[in-house]
């Protein structure tokens, strides 16, 4: 999908179909109004009418025969006073997934008159948007008729600012391609994503976008001494991979930043075998994995001036002959001894040898985000993921930005109990602690291999994949968290484009 800037007004737009905002309980104004004007008074018919109120995401359908833009689509933002830029994603998305269903291939979307004193937030929420609503999971289908049709989308910035639509348009598009890509990674399933396959997919985003990456081998992380990973892999035919992606936009600079995603390409629970019901799900235990490589590229292109490196630690975690059996002690790269209870309880097993690696290699601040526990999704259900911190600071930076870009994230406590409740008899760590709290007593785990940096981790089991579709988000797969890492990323390098709590203030 292409998507670029014009400044004409919506209603002289050649174009299949013009996108207009309402906001709910108000007067209809800026290109509503006037392409109300145009159609002599339709669009006021359809609210005065009852037809839509404006909420979020609502939708009336005009056809306007005698006009160049031959049908306007009327998309509700909400509460005029409840606006928040985000929303202009939910907006475009809307529109495309509702037109892109409607064989149109050429749309224009209006920015709302509030959405223009920030024109390069707003022209890249709407250009993420669009991208992400025409996102669809038709790669194993051969049926054209399902596919989204909308090839370009104009965004009509009126007499915005130019060059800040168009920075933001171009931003935006990064931002929604990467959005996109993880979702492909995260939907494929594990026969077609292994972690070999990942790996190459992570090759390719490098070379596309100038990050150095290097791929370890089995040999290779074993000479690392990642026996906590590796114990995962073992019961596996597939060979792992350990994915290290660089990029140094502040070669000065002594600050890194680590991204550390999980990269588990199916879990089966190993010998602690899952249930069976649901358990195709589990090809999505690599979402956060996706999400770094996606967040990785989409820095590459963006190049904001700061040093990040991208960690994802790939493995099946399969029952065999050689897989770790629960009792066995597996030793981390910190020289940590866990002993296995639950060889479900993966997740932290491969993260614990990358976050080690991560302070191998200077990080600064780290950031993990990983499908860890179904505790997360018992705790906040889909709606938010669960952040869990050793640095009180960092994370309430990282919070004001996340908010404002759509995504949800809730902060939980990280006691000393917890901690106390992963203590082995026999080994330094036990990889569970029991069915109570178990996003805090995993997130304890990964805290005794973080040492002293300052640290967040993402419990994204709830939010990145979703079995309910929203008018402009298809079901399946979400991109959670590439929006908050990569809007976090820029504000960290001194570039922020999302600004905290939605508004142009210092974080
Ligand atoms: N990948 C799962 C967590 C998960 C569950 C993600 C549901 C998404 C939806 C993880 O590896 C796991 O199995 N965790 C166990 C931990 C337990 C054995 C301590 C869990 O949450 O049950
Ligand atoms: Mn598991
Ligand atoms: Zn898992």
């Amino acid at each position: 999908m292409q998507v670029r800037i014009a400044h004409d007004a919506p209603a002289t737009v050649r174009t299949g179909a013009l996108v207009v905002p309402v906001f709910s309980g108000a007067e209809l104004s800026g290109p509503a109004k006037a392409v109300d004007a145009a159609l002599n008074g339709a669009i006021a018919d359809v609210l005065s009418s009852g037809e839509m109120k404006g909420k979020l995401a609502e939708v009336a359908y005009v056809h306007a025969k005698d006009q160049p833009f031959h049908r306007v689509l009327v998309v509700g933002l909400g509460e005029a006073d409840k606006f928040e830029p985000y929303m202009l994603a939910r907006y475009a998305g809307t529109a495309v997934r509702y037109l892109g269903r409607r064989k149109i291939t050429e749309i224009a979307i209006a920015l709302p008159e509030q959405a223009k004193s920030d024109a390069t937030l707003a022209a890249s929420f709407v250009a993420e948007g669009a991208i992400s609503g025409s996102f669809d999971t038709t790669i194993y289908q051969d049926d054209a008729d399902k596919r989204n049709t909308v090839e370009t989308v104009t965004i009509l910035g009126g007499d915005a600012d130019a060059k800040a639509l168009e920075a933001g348009c171009t931003r935006g598009t990064i931002l929604g391609e990467a959005v996109n890509f993880a979702r492909r990674l995260a939907v494929t399933p594990a026969n077609d994503m292994t972690p070999t396959i990942l790996a190459d997919e992570a090759t390719k985003a490098a070379k596309e976008s100038g990050l150095e990456i290097e791929v370890f081998d089995e040999a290779r992380a074993r000479n690392e001494g990642m026996g906590s990973f590796l114990s995962v892999a073992q019961g596996s035919a597939q060979p792992p991979k350990f994915i290290v992606m660089r990029y140094t936009g502040d070669p000065g600079s002594k600050e890194l930043l680590a991204l550390v995603g999980k990269g588990i390409t199916f879990d089966t629970g190993g010998i602690s075998l899952k249930p069976p019901e649901r358990m195709e799900e589990m090809k999505y235990d690599m979402s956060g994995g996706a999400g770094v490589i996606a967040a990785m590229r989409a820095i590459g292109k963006l190049k904001p001036k700061i040093n990040v490196v991208g960690l994802v630690p790939a493995t099946e975690n399969m029952p065999g002959g050689k897989a770790t059996k629960p009792g066995d002690i597996v030793k981390a790269m910190n020289g940590k001894t866990i002993e296995v209870i639950n060889t479900d309880a993966e997740g932290r097993l491969i993260l614990a040898d990358a976050l080690c690696y991560a302070n191998k290699l200077g990080a600064t601040k780290m950031i993990d985000c990983a499908t860890l526990t179904g505790a997360a999704v018992i705790a906040l259900g889909h709606a938010a993921s669960a952040t869990v911190t050793n640095d009180e600071n960092f994370v309430q930076q990282f919070l004001n930005v996340a908010k404002s870009t759509g995504e949800r994230y809730w902060q939980m406590p990280l006691y000393d109990d917890y901690t106390t409740a992963m203590k082995s008899d026999i080994a330094d760590l036990k990889n569970t602690g029991g069915r109570a709290a178990g996003t805090l007593t995993a997130s304890a785990f990964l805290k005794s291999f973080v040492a002293e940096t300052p640290w967040i981790h993402l419990d994204i089991a709830g939010t990145a994949y979703l079995d309910n579709d929203f008018a402009w988000q298809a079901k399946g797969p979400t991109g959670t968290p590439v929006r908050a890492l990569v809007s976090y990323v820029e504000t960290l390098a001194g570039s922020p484009v999302v600004h905290a709590n939605g508004a142009k203030a210092a974080v």
